[in-house]
């Protein structure tokens, strides 16, 4: 029977069945390719295989519950594992060159390591020589970590079976490659059954995989996200270039909360841990300016104060220009369209730009308050008082909607020295934590309120 063909775009992992120059998934150009992994197979049946067991589920309640997890003693690190790792779980760290990646892994090898974990660093990338110059910059020379550079996976496996390693940390999946399968290394056929095989040798030996993916910009090598599915938790190493904050984020756990966060700052001395990172994110305000505010949010399970700010200016084009950082676009428009048309805010012939400070990412539609306000003090040239903290979500009639854990985002705003909070009414049993509170019933009620327009 003739093979069936498949092709898989590089970028985002979508499957398609004829090859196009552009992805229909995620608009990528040239990150299609012919896939010649594990997608193909034959169209029969696959009726009239061995026969498997199957179990009852309360057989199995006398098993042990939950599985052993070990701490690395970093809290934040810790908590965005979920409570530290989980024995015989695979992980995908992914981020941008050279933003840390590498160096968040030594050092959590050696913190595991000295936990008690027998752990194995396998660099594809640098040699052990390079590895070892690493650790004596972070200090970390004498830490029982045990390091392999190879980049087949048969003889990785081999290694790793010898071992009896608790965690291997493969650095980078796109390094890997398998000596049966047909491509380069870095394509999407190697890395999924590069990251594949290692999952389930992982899961049947009782060892933890942490492999590192880069993202990456062009088409030829497969990025983290064609193995997402394949792993327990991925983790995302985010920030910006210029900035030394590192934002570690889980966008999937199968063993805790997924969009927890964990905050670093790169130093020379590798990644020190920032325990508030809400005094962090607000430490380079100045005084009250017009278009920036103060949003109370919650990241994963921690309440985390940052700025959001804005500017509305004259456009010179005819199509006005939205540019977003660290928000989500198409909420900026939804947004600007309340304010249109539920409280007389138009922003026609205007640019507006938004963006959250410190490089943060918001997707919580609590900040909806904080963004609508942060346009209007623009627009309106007229600041914020400074000791005030906004959250709220916006409905499309323009009404506020209470959001959650308001207690929570009242009290780091307290600790922060905060006085008082913007936001939609109180719900009941909730306390104020000593913070004056202006609860606001609309949009256009807080527009006026505020800014008396
Ligand atoms: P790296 O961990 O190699 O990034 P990745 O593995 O994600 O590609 O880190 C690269 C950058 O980090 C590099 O530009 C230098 C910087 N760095 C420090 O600032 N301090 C340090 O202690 C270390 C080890 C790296
Ligand atoms: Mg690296």
């Amino acid at each position: 029977m003739a093979k069936d063909l498949a092709f898989t775009c590089s970028a985002c992992g979508a499957s398609t069945s004829k090859w196009s120059g552009k992805c229909e998934a995620c608009g990528a150009w040239n990150t299609i390719h012919e896939d010649t992994g594990l997608a193909a197979g034959p169209k029969k049946t696959s009726i009239g295989g061995r026969r498997g067991k199957t179990l009852k589920l309360t057989d199995l309640a006398t098993q042990e519950a939950a599985p052993p997890r070990t701490l690395a003693g970093v809290d934040e690190l810790d908590r965005v594992l979920g409570g530290g790792l989980v024995k015989a779980s695979a992980l995908l760290v992914g981020g941008d060159p050279g933003i840390g990646k590498s160096t968040l892994m030594l050092q959590a090898a050696a913190r595991f390591a000295r936990n008690g974990l027998k752990v194995i660093y396998v660099s594809g990338e640098e040699s052990n020589a390079q590895v070892q110059m690493r650790a004596q910059r972070l200090g970390l020379e004498k830490s029982p970590v045990m390091l392999a550079s190879d980049t087949n996976l048969r003889d990785i496996l081999t290694t790793l079976e010898a071992e009896k390693a608790d965690l291997t940390i493969i650095d980078s999946i796109q390094t890997m490659w398998a000596d049966h399968v047909d491509s380069a290394p870095g394509s999407v056929s190697q890395v999924r059954t590069c990251a594949h095989e290692l999952t389930t040798f992982a899961k049947t030996h009782g060892m933890s995989v942490i492999m590192v993916g880069h993202v990456t910009k062009e088409g030829a090598i497969a990025g983290p996200r064609v193995v997402e599915h394949m792993v327990d938790t991925v983790l995302y190493f985010e920030g910006e270039r210029g900035h030394q904050f590192r934002i570690l984020r889980s966008v999937k756990n199968r063993f805790g909360p997924a969009d927890e966060i964990g905050v670093f700052e790169m130093t020379g001395k590798g990644l020190a841990e920032v325990r508030n990172p809400s005094a962090l994110f607000l430490s380079e305000r100045g005084e009250p300016a017009p278009g920036s505010v103060v949003f109370a949010g919650i990241e994963g399970t921690r309440p985390v104060l940052c700025e959001i700010q804005a500017l509305v200016a004259p456009s010179p084009h005819s199509q006005p220009r939205r540019s977003v950082v660290g928000w989500d676009g198409g909420r900026l428009a939804m947004i600007m369209a309340v304010l249109e048309s539920r409280c007389g805010v138009p922003f026609t012939g205007l640019d507006v730009y938004l963006n959250v400070a410190g490089g943060l990412r918001i997707s919580e539609p609590a900040a909806d308050l904080a963004v609508a306000a942060a346009l209007v003090s623009a627009r309106e040239d007229a600041a914020l008082p400074k000791e005030a903290v906004i959250f709220g979500e916006i409905s499309l009639s323009g009404a506020l909607r209470p959001v959650i854990q308001t207690e929570n985002r009242l009290k780091e705003a307290q600790k922060l020295g905060f006085t008082s909070a913007i936001m939609p009414r109180l719900p009941k049993g909730t306390g104020a934590a000593g913070l004056e509170l202006r609860e606001m019933q609309d949009l256009a009620g807080f527009v006026e309120q505020v800014f008396g327009a």
